[in-house]
């Protein structure tokens, strides 16, 4: 695997490409957007830094999706960034547009990629993705996980004062607040998190990091890039290196947790046929109410979408 593509230049599309540049794996990023001289400047800005950062991957702008010819992974950033006030049902309306049309394009010029998707809402435009690509569902993948969980081991790690690299932890579910939170497959350096931060503390830092997209809109008056880009260029790394790493993505549930059909947060191993496995944990009778509570809410939203697609 030699090429990566990247829909949509914008803040966080730019990060993925630039994540993946400095990683120097990849022979070729290609960065993808409507507005074709943005593409272009972000990927010609990239490349200029290659020599000062020391890496060799090949970062190409554009508009024209013949550049995209026989990508291997294909990651998906364009829409609409959620802004203050804006209504969920908003954005599944503008963004949906926006992936089918996009997934569509890729179709014409790569016969099987492994799409990852960050547009939001997440679990929804994944399934989007899913539903126009026609893809085995293990090819087509969300990010939203890493990201959630990055956040969470960022708010322990400042609460206990160690390195956020200590910090190993699971959360499932939808993208959003009704994310579930597994305190107890959190640890640090080994220690379960509950030896070292009291019930307390650890539900408000589980609060904050249900809303840490939205306090970061509230703060930027944008949604958030540095945290995903650099998410969405992890599972491009697990799965081009063949890592079998395992990390919590948005995938189509087959049965596993007692759910079917529906685009939710789940541990899974990631590797070069993408999603290798789904791991399906024990989870207690509370635990398994939240994730049942959070794919309703992920399946009443894929309603939305497929009522869109009917009209
Ligand atoms: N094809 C290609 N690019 C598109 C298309 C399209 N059909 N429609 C929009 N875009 C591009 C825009 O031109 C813009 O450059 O998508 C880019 C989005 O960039 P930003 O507005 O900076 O948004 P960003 O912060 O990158 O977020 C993108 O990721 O995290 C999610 O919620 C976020 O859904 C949003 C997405």
């Amino acid at each position: 695997m030699n090429k990566v593509t990247v829909i949509g230049a914008g803040n966080v599309g730019a990060t993925v490409a630039n994540v993946l540049a400095h990683k120097d794996f990849l022979k070729e990023v290609v960065l993808i957007d409507i507005k074709a001289e943005m593409a272009q400047g972000k990927a010609l800005d990239s490349w200029q830094q290659a020599p000062i950062d020391y890496y060799s991957t090949k970062l190409i702008g554009s508009d024209q999706y013949e550049t995209t010819q026989d990508s291997d992974i294909v990651v998906i950033t364009a829409g609409l960034p959620r802004k203050p006030g804006m209504s969920r049902d908003d954005l599944i309306s503008t963004n949906a547009g926006i992936v089918n049309n996009v997934t569509e394009n890729i179709l014409k010029y790569s016969k099987n990629p492994i799409l990852i998707v960050v547009s939001n809402p997440l679990d929804v435009m994944t399934y989007a993705a899913y539903k126009m690509s026609g893809f085995e569902s293990s090819r087509v993948i969300g990010m939203a996980g890493i990201l959630d969980t990055a956040r969470y081991r960022a708010f322990l790690a400042t609460a206990l004062d160690v390195s956020p690299k200590d910090i190993q932890a699971l959360l499932m579910g939808g993208h959003g607040d009704s994310m579930v939170p597994l305190p107890r497959f959190t640890t640090v350096a080994g220690i379960p998190v509950t030896e070292l931060l009291d019930e307390a503390t650890l539900n408000s830092i589980i609060e904050r990091t249900k809303y840490g997209g939205g306090e970061l809109v509230k703060l930027m008056g944008t949604s958030a890039w540095y945290a995903p880009g650099a998410a969405a260029a992890q599972m491009v790394e697990a799965i081009v290196k063949d890592e079998n790493r395992i990390f919590p993505c948005c995938v189509n549930l087959n049965g596993q947790y007692g759910l079917k059909n529906v685009f939710v947060g789940v541990p899974v191993k990631l590797g070069k046929n993408g999603v290798e496995q789904i791991i399906e944990l024990k989870l207690t009778s509370s635990e398994m109410e939240m994730l049942k509570a959070s794919a309703d809410e992920v399946q009443s939203m894929m309603s939305v979408y497929d009522n869109l697609q009917k009209a």
